[in-house]
């Protein structure tokens, strides 16, 4: 770990991340595709290792010594969870298998509670009926697009959809038109995985609320870059994909308010989310477990707790030794204050020199943007540009980023996208721009 270097240098981070001494064809790997995956600091794989070799056992279950361990390091990433999204009780962290499980859970449970609302009159649970709305944005990638299509077409809701400006921002105004009392969620991105775009969700949740409506946001891309205040928010649902937090795959997170967490009917059945269980009628558990049947992910869990104890970590190791009794919550704010100022950097960078290339056009100019930067070539499709970037050992994603309507919108089949970490230089972004200019050079 380097940790402990006084500078705000982050070029050394990288030696906390040893894949990114890859070298591919000859090459020395530029990993720009962290919005598809961040890579893993050696305090998260010496977690899951230490894990797989010491610790494994089945939690919440055992009384013996093994499972008491990995329960208690279970348990502690929850806490962890809350600390990183400010979250007023760690009862309100569920661990799904990632952001569209979590989204699933939610509009599952939303719409299941639509027939109890049906037979006796009266609004017991939190629910989408018929003639319900449900509001999301174009800039929705399939996660947040689909659970809602199939919720809406389950009970008879109307799905509608907030129009972007040509720069990649939520039309506030179109926004404000189509809220209504009839709205019942608004699901909406906070920072968008093809644009970049920062939405202004503090905004958005205030004006939903002014018409009764409950917001989820998706927070996939949000939690690499930002600081996020669940509270601040007021969110009543947040949803993470932890493997772009720097832990493993396989783990999400869904945060809800506890009311609605505890009114909402659960999602699936199994162990660990019952209280008793007879052939006559079962009863569910309390939070978190009533939301987490069956064996989690204990070592995903595990790993997503030293991903936020590294992150902590650099936010101490950013503000030096000047303040010892700093918090984890307070050195998680400085963290990812200076992870997103640091990756605006970046990314601001790769979007100058990419422009000075003729044929290129950046999709996405809002002002407030995570470390993203999207971009088509004008004689070259995407997919040709991500292939022939990799052959120089940089690694971008290409396609239609899970975003096939964001697409359509832009007039675009695909593009090709550098997502930036605070473990990038500006060698690498100097490198996606020369490797593009060779590919106009190439092609023209
Ligand atoms: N949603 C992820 C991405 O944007 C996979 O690449």
């Amino acid at each position: 770990m380097t940790l402990t270097v006084k500078a705000p240098n982050f070029e050394v981070l990288r030696a906390d991340f040893p894949i990114l001494e890859t070298v591919v064809r000859g090459k020395q790997l530029a990993y720009l595709d962290n919005a598809a995956t961040s890579q893993k600091p050696q305090l998260v794989i010496d977690a899951l290792d230490r894990y797989w070799r010491a610790q494994n056992a089945n939690v919440h279950r055992g009384v013996h010594y093994l499972s008491q361990i990995a329960t208690s390091e279970f348990d502690a990433a929850r806490v962890k969870v809350q600390t990183l999204l400010n979250a007023a009780s760690s009862k309100e962290v569920i661990f799904t298998r990632g952001c569209s499980e979590s989204i699933n859970l939610v509009a599952t449970c939303l719409t299941s509670g639509a027939s109890a609302k049906a037979t006796n009159g009266q609004k017991t649970t939190p629910c989408i009926a018929e003639g319900d709305e449900i509001l999301i944005s174009t800039m929705e990638h399939h996660s947040n697009i689909v659970p809602w299509q199939m919720a809406a077409e389950r009970v008879g809701a109307t799905l509608k959809v907030i129009p972007i400006s040509d720069a990649g921002e939520i039309d506030l105004e179109a926004y404000a038109g189509l809220l209504s009392e009839k709205t019942k969620l608004v699901g909406i991105v906070h920072v968008s995985n093809s644009l970049g775009t920062v939405n202004p969700i503090k905004q958005m949740v205030e004006m939903a609320h002014a018409v009764g409506a409950l917001v989820l946001v998706d927070g996939a891309q949000a939690g690499p870059h930002l600081s996020i205040d669940v509270q601040d928010l007021d969110a009543d649902f947040y949803t993470l994909s932890c493997h772009k937090i720097y832990a493993p795959t396989g783990v999400g997170v869904l945060y809800g308010k506890r009311a609605l967490l505890e009114a909402m009917p659960p999602y699936q059945g199994g162990g660990d989310m019952i209280r008793t269980v007879s052939f006559e009628r079962t009863t569910y558990a309390e939070l978190p477990a009533k939301y987490e049947a069956g064996t989690p992910n204990v070592a995903g869990v595990i790993g997503l707790g030293a991903a936020i104890d590294y992150l902590a970590h650099l936010g101490r190791w950013y503000v030096g030794p000047e303040k010892p009794d700093m918090t984890d919550r307070e050195a998680l704010v400085v963290a990812f204050g200076a992870i997103h100022r640091r990756e605006a950097e970046l990314a601001n960078e790769a979007s100058r020199l990419l422009l000075e290339i003729p044929g290129v056009q950046i999709n996405g100019s809002a002002p407030d943007k995570a470390g993203i930067v999207s971009f088509t070539l004008d004689c070259a499709h995407p997919h040709d540009i991500g292939t022939i970037l990799d052959s120089d050992g940089i690694a971008i994603r290409a396609g239609h980023h899970c975003c096939m309507p964001l697409m359509n919108r832009l007039g675009v089949p695909a593009t090709a996208r550098a997502s930036f970490a605070f473990y990038n230089t500006m060698n690498e972004a100097e490198r996606l721009a020369s490797g593009v200019r060779k590919i106009k050079e190439m092609f023209s």
